[in-house]
């Protein structure tokens, strides 16, 4: 099999791995690159439970071939702390008791990203609608919308204070 060496920015760091042709990414980040907080659940497009951001949109990485990824800037959850200091989405998620298993809050995180990295202040619809290909299975959405929306107040709030939440 044509192995072929790619490059890319993970998580603000250029990274090459050699990858077959076939490979999907969220395997070159879970085997390859040891990066386990992406998870796989379905593997076919169906759960969201993969969700990482290529260039700021959120894709599901069990249907991304990891040729595709070359050249891209990707971010994983691994790359939303701040300096050790947890996202507003991550301290929302657990004041708001959005996480129970937690299998799908990485990519449940990853989709609210994307949507907050564009717009600070979205309406319930548009969160539901960010997150509608994200299956929870334990929590319901309430918590998990209400999370989001105060994710977004506490950043509105540092944007006002002139801090960033890459
Ligand atoms: Fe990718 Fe379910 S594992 S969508
Ligand atoms: Fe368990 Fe969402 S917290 S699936």
């Amino acid at each position: 099999m044509n192995t072929k060496l790619i490059s890319f920015v993970l998580n603000g760091e250029p990274v090459s791995v050699r990858v077959d042709p076939f490979e999907l990414f969220v395997d070159v980040l879970r085997e390859k690159l040891q990066l386990t907080g992406t998870k796989k659940g379905c593997g076919e497009g169906g759960c969201g439970s993969c969700t990482v951001l290529i260039n700021g949109e959120a894709v599901n990485s069990c249907l991304l071939p990891a040729m595709r990824v070359e050249g891209t800037s990707i971010q994983t959850i691994e790359g939303v702390e701040d300096n050790g200091e947890l996202h507003p989405l991550q301290t929302s998620f657990i004041e708001k008791g959005a996480v129970q298993c937690g299998f799908c809050t990485p990519g449940m995180i990853m989709s609210a990203k994307a949507l907050l990295d564009k717009n600070k202040s979205p309406s319930k619809e548009e969160i539901l609608e960010a997150v509608s290909g994200n299956i929870c299975r334990c929590t319901g959405y309430v918590k998990i919308e209400e999370a989001i929306e105060d994710a977004a107040k506490t950043l509105r709030k540092a944007a006002v204070k002139g801090e960033s939440h890459g």
